[in-house]
């Protein structure tokens, strides 16, 4: 059962009971790749979002850009559902929320020049002429950083770091209100993600941005985002204050999570071994019953296999779904107190 959440005229983005399926391959099954969530975004706040591979977090940073259709549930820009706008109506709405992917080709054209690429949106939306459109094209590769002499340049001509600030370039051209970044430094180097990341808070407090910030890194997530959600099998596990969430975790995926992170957590929760969460991610496509992190929980007892958790509010602004934690934090780890060994992997991407 899902407590209702008001909705605000801060929330840039309202996610209401949001399930986005697909058929499996053979047609014969459905992939529960997001399976209903209850979420805002603010305005002007870097929302993050982490969570394991194959958690529906591509899928629904997509959705909240409309590029996917939900299947249930709705996705409201503003108060306004997109889906239930006209041809015309939807093409002009949908400028303000925009995406940039992990891959920094993916929205590049090979045989395209970068300039012919950062104005191509502005060609799609039919805004100005092309002197201006190239005026603002230049504008903003300098803005991201990217001398006037890129311009000319074919995307082979330049670095992962360059061809995803090119990629910030496009979508700034279009002046959005909302960026989704889908892992958007996971494939650059090391050395330049720091660099990444500060063109976007300085892009952020320049234009007051909305950021959605999908990664699977969770230094990156509780350095630069106001709110964090954590994602398991298509269902948030947890939602609140960055800083409570790093804090204070009250679900033991998230308090897994950390504990496999150079990130000090607090006495109460510290544990003196990385806690390894046991097994693969189960199918979405057959969920496990009950609460769906049960077959890898370190605390999991019978009632977890019966009832689906609520999504419940357990300190303030701040979300769980599991029936035992407590505004204190998690439930006890069964396992450590039977000083067991807790075997696999708790990677998150
Ligand atoms: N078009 C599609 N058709 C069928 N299944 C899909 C489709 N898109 C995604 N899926 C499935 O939905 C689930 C969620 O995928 P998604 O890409 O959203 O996960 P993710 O959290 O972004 O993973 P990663 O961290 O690896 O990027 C996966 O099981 C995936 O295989
Ligand atoms: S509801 Fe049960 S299985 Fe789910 S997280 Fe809480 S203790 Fe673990
Ligand atoms: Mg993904």
């Amino acid at each position: 059962m899902t407590e209702p959440v008001s909705a605000s005229p801060s929330d840039v983005i309202a996610v209401r009971d949001l399930r986005i399926l697909f058929p499996t391959r053979d047609g014969h099954d459905t992939v529960k790749a997001v399976d209903g969530m209850d979420f805002e975004v603010r305005t002007g706040e870097t929302f993050g979002i982490i969570g394991e591979s194959g958690s529906g977090k591509t899928t629904l940073g997509r959705a909240l850009v409309s590029l996917l259709k939900p299947t249930e549930g709705q996705i409201l820009h503003q108060g306004v559902d997109p889906a239930a706008l006209g041809a015309r109506a939807f093409r002009k709405h949908r400028r303000d929320f925009q995406i940039v992917f992990q891959d920094p080709n993916a929205a590049l054209n090979p045989r395209m020049t970068i300039i012919d690429s950062v104005m191509e949106p502005l060609e799609i939306v039919g805004e100005g002429d092309a002197v201006s459109r190239r005026r603002r094209g230049i504008a903003a590769l300098e803005r991201v950083g990217l001398s006037p002499e890129a311009a000319d340049r074919y995307p082979h001509q330049l670095s992962g770091g360059q061809k995803q600030r090119v990629n910030i370039a496009r979508v700034l051209t279009l002046r959005p209100k909302v960026i989704v970044c889908d892992e958007v430094v996971a494939a650059l180097d090391v050395s330049i993600r720091g660099d990444v990341l500060n063109l976007f808070a300085d892009l952020q407090r320049e234009f007051g941005l909305t950021y959605v910030f999908i990664t699977h890194d969770i230094s990156v997530v509780s350095h630069i985002s106001d709110r964090i959600a954590v994602t398991y099998l298509g269902k948030l596990m947890e939602l609140g204050p960055a800083e409570d969430v790093i804090e204070h975790p009250l679900h033991p995926y998230t308090r897994a999570l950390l504990s496999a992170e150079p990130i000090p957590l607090p006495s109460h929760l510290r544990v003196d071994r990385r806690i390894i969460l046991e097994g693969e991610i189960p199918s979405p496509v057959a969920p496990p019953s009950g609460c769906r992190f049960r077959t890898r929980c370190p605390s999991v007892r019978p009632r977890c296999a019966d009832e689906v958790p609520a999504w419940r509010e357990v300190r303030p602004g701040h979300r769980v779904a599991c029936h035992f934690a407590t505004a204190d934090g998690p439930p006890p780890d069964q396992r450590q107190a039977q000083n067991t060994t807790i075997m696999g992997e708790p990677t998150c991407a």
